[in-house]
Formats: C-alpha cells, structure tokens, sequence
C-alpha cells in the first residue's frame, strides 16, 4: 500500500497517533494472548497482515502472545516456525514455541520477543490439544490482561436482530446460552466462560476475516465484535473517558 505522504496526509498520522495515545498508555506492558484460530481461512497476505498488526502491539510497548491452530495437512512445528518468521520480517522479535512451558514462555516475554506457541510439544505431539485450551491455560499461567479469539466467528449474535452484541458480561452471557443454538456458538461462549472463571478479565470474539480486526478491537470503546468480560472487570481510562464525553 502506499502511504499518503501529502501535508494533509501527514497531518492525519499524527492526529491517530494522538488520538491513539489513551489506548497506548492503558495497554502498556500488558499482555494479550491472541488465540488465532483462523490458518484455514486466510490467505498469506492476510495472515502476514494479522501478524504485522501483532508486531505493531508489541512495537508500543504491549506483549503479545500468539496460540495458534494448524492448517489442514501441515505440519505443527513447521507452522509455529512459519508464523513466528512473519512476524520476524515484520523488525519484531519472534520465536516459535512448542507446548505451553510456562517458564520458556515468561523468559521469552522478558527478553523482548513474541512467543508464537503452538499447543503440542513433542512429547504431546499426538494429543489434541485446541489453541483455545492453550490459551486458557498460558494466559491464567502468565497473567495476561485479555484472551482475543481471532477466528472464523465474528461474535455473539442477538437472537432477534441477529445484530452482533458488542460487549456482554459473565452472567448475560450465561443467560443468553440458554436460548443458543448454534453450535459453534455454543463452544465458543463456553470457552469464553471457562476463561473468565479462570481469572482472565475480558476475553474479545472477532473476525480474522476483517482487515485489522485486532486493531479496531483494541484502539475503540465499539470494538468490532464480541467482548465479554467478568461481571467485575474494571474499566480502561479509554472507556471511562469516553463515557464521561457521552
Ligand atoms: N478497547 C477496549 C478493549 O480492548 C474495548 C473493546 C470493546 N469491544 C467490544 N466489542 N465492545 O478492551
């Protein structure tokens, strides 16, 4: 893509870059476990944008994490080395991980880089492991600050208007369930809950299909799918202001 070098061009940068400001600062040193479910669906442009979109977190100071799922018919090991390489070229520091070692994962973090996790280890290598039980598990091991499922669904639906529900709390969402039919729906809100009851505050339902769906979900209050948080999740400075401009 070309950039827009024009004066007014340039102007506009700077403006979302000041405006981005609020976000950067709530999201400093944090870390977000973006369990990316989406290999099948995407083609390579796509999946390298996704990770430079990812490197470009771990350039204003968060710490991201990537699980991922494998494409159909290709190797694990290849994959977590394939994908942790893309994020390489994007000038950020990467490396593959396989299993979900918490001390291999913690030091990587310390030093600077991007663990790019594929759930099995060797030893595993023929378990089945999903990335969404894998980041469950890093993610409560670790700490982080919110799960994202970037995958083929892009959130809860409302059963009436069928319009996507923007945010959601632990217990709405377990209302809710109950009129659920959808089966993929139905496991995607009960990892959702699993996370939550394991102490992760929020945990983000969006669409890999949609150009920087981690961009648009992080940097607004509207997000861009579905957020579910604990019933006593605090609130980001960014979402307080916003509320208090309303
Ligand atoms: N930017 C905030 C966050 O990352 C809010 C996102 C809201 N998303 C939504 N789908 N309602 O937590």
């Amino acid at each position: 893509m070309l950039e827009n070098n024009t004066m007014t061009g340039s102007m506009d940068k700077a403006q979302i870059l000041v405006d981005s400001l609020p976000y950067i600062r709530d999201f400093n040193q944090k870390i977000i476990v973006i369990c990316f479910g989406a290999s099948n669906i995407l083609n390579d442009e796509e999946e390298q944008e996704v990770m430079r979109d990812i490197a470009l977190l771990k350039s204003i100071g968060m710490r991201p994490i990537v699980v991922h799922d494998t494409r159909m018919g290709y190797d694990k090991f290849r994959e977590n080395k394939r994908l942790a390489k893309l994020i390489e070229f994007c000038g950020i520091k990467s490396v593959g991980i396989c299993g979900m070692d918490t001390q291999t994962i913690r030091m990587t973090l310390d030093n600077d880089y991007i663990p790019v996790i594929t759930p099995n280890d060797i030893d595993t290598e023929d378990v089945i492991i999903t990335p969404q039980e894998a980041s469950r598990v890093v993610a409560e091991a670790i700490g982080a600050e919110k799960v994202i499922f970037l995958g083929k669904e892009d959130g809860v639906h409302d059963l009436e208007t069928d319009e996507i529900i923007s945010q959601m709390t632990y217990s709405e969402v377990k209302k809710i369930r109950e009129s659920l039919i959808d089966p993929k729906m139905l496991l995607k809100t009960k990892e959702a809950l699993t996370m939550l009851d394991s102490g992760i505050p929020r945990v983000h339902i969006i669409n890999a299909k949609i150009r920087h769906a981690i961009l648009l979900e992080l940097f607004s209050v509207i997000g861009i799918g579905t957020m579910i948080m604990s019933d006593d999740a605090p609130y980001y400075m960014h979402e307080i202001r916003y509320k208090q401009r309303l």
